[in-house]
């Protein structure tokens, strides 16, 4: 019966905003509904002047088969009233009616918001016993690996795969090589604030697709590929010029600024030679978002864990991979000097391109940063 238009009105009301045109077209609904339901029931229990009496019949067929004219059955019809009655106390304490709230003020935002608030306390306290512990640590907990799990499906599948194995352009956190570190610190740092890699296309600045070609081929001589020698030797001058103070002078990369190590097999943009020209050629910018606001402290510190678990075998812990201390300290000085040769770099590549577009990269200051790193804040 009115069942449908029940489940209409309460739909508009759970929307929170009725308009008041729309109010009243369900209002009116209701009330015609209701009417018609009690209507149809006074109207074929009404005993009409001339009908039959309960035992008698006015029907005979084949000559001697005769029927009753029996009313409905007393409980069947006040179970209908019962129901009428249970809409109207429905309509009341809940909303349906219309824009009407219901006595009760019940809706299901707010039974939503309880809900979630009671499951999140219940996670809380799930999560509480791993907050501010260090990721290496919590990796040797099989329960804290599982939640980690849990919270990666949820949160970083998407990107990664849910097997953490990456696509192209969404990093491999299941090998050891690392574009911004794979140290317990590192990999916190990354969940909780995002990385944004920022690498410009040189195109112009490599004096065109020729130019892009001999950089893209003394990279393969860096593999210990076989190439053109004379290729490679461009290529070699141009990297020196724009490419060592984010990449470094062996190629290896810089973890401070995601550059990556461009001597290994691992590409995050694809290993055909058409990608890394496009690489080079039109820059690629990744972006990491940065998780601290979308999933807070603790559970970006177990799905830390779960992501450093995939690499190290459990008992592992980090201090046998941390690197030498001075070893440290030199990679800070080189990144410092980098990052200001880098401003250099790309300020240099562009008044190059201007001037001369075979961009004739030895003379540009920025051989200097390559040469000597400590020499380039001196360029400034
Ligand atoms: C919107 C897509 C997206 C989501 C969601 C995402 N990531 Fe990432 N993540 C990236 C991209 C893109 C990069 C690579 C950035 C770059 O180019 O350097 C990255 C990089 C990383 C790195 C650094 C890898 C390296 O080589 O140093 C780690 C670790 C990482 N993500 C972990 C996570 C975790 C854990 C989550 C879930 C909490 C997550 N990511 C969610 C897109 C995403
Ligand atoms: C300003 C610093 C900077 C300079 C200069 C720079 N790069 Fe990059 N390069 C990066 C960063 C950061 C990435 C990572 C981009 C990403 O993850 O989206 C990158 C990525 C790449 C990639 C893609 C690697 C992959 O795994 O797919 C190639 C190839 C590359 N650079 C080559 C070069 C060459 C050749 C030059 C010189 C012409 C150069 N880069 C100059 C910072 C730089």
């Amino acid at each position: 019966m009115s069942a449908s238009v029940l489940t209409t009105a309460a739909a508009a009301a759970g929307t929170g905003t009725v308009s008041s045109g729309w109010s009243w077209y369900i209002i009116a609904l209701i009330v015609l509904n209701l009417g018609g339901c009690l209507w149809l029931i006074w109207w074929t229990g009404r005993r009409r002047p001339g009908d039959p009496s309960a035992t008698d019949t006015s029907h005979i067929w084949d000559g001697d088969l005769t029927e009753y004219n029996k009313p409905m059955p007393r409980w069947w019809i006040n179970l209908f009233y019962l129901t009428i009655i249970f809409t109207v106390g429905y309509l009341v304490w809940y909303p349906g009616f219309g824009a009407f709230a219901g006595t009760s003020k019940w809706t299901s935002a707010i039974e939503h918001d309880a809900e979630k608030a009671k499951q999140d306390k219940k996670l809380e306290a799930a999560f509480a016993p791993y907050a501010g512990k260090a990721i290496d640590a919590i990796a040797q907990d099989e329960r804290a690996v599982k939640l980690g799990r849990a919270i990666f499906a949820n949160n970083c599948a998407t990107c990664h795969g849910s097997s953490a194995q990456g696509a192209i352009g969404y990093p491999n956190l299941t090998d050891k090589i690392w574009h911004w570190g794979g140290t317990p610190d590192q990999i916190l740092e990354t969940v909780l604030n995002g990385r944004q890699a920022a690498m410009p296309g040189w195109q112009d600045a490599l004096g065109g697709p020729q130019g892009v070609t001999e950089v893209a081929v003394y990279l393969q001589s860096l593999r210990g590929e076989r190439v053109d020698a004379g290729l490679a030797r461009a290529g070699e001058l141009k990297y020196a010029g724009i490419c060592v103070s984010c990449h470094g002078v062996d190629g290896k990369g810089n973890q401070a600024l995601g550059a990556p190590n461009l001597t290994d097999d691992y590409w995050l943009y694809g290993d055909s030679i058409a990608a890394i020209q496009e690489s080079i050629a039109k820059g690629r910018n990744g972006a990491m978002p940065a998780h601290l606001p979308i999933i807070g402290e603790t559970r970006a510190r177990l799905v830390a864990a779960y992501v450093w678990s995939l690499t190290h075998k459990p008992g592992e812990l980090a201090q046998a991979e941390a690197p030498a201390p001075e070893a440290t300290a030199e990679a800070t000085d080189a990144t410092a000097a980098d990052a200001t040769s880098v401003d250099a770099t790309a300020a240099d590549a562009t008044t190059t391109d201007a001037a001369t577009p075979a961009a004739e990269t030895t003379e540009a200051p920025t051989t200097d940063a390559s040469s000597s790193p400590e020499a380039s804040p001196a360029t400034k």
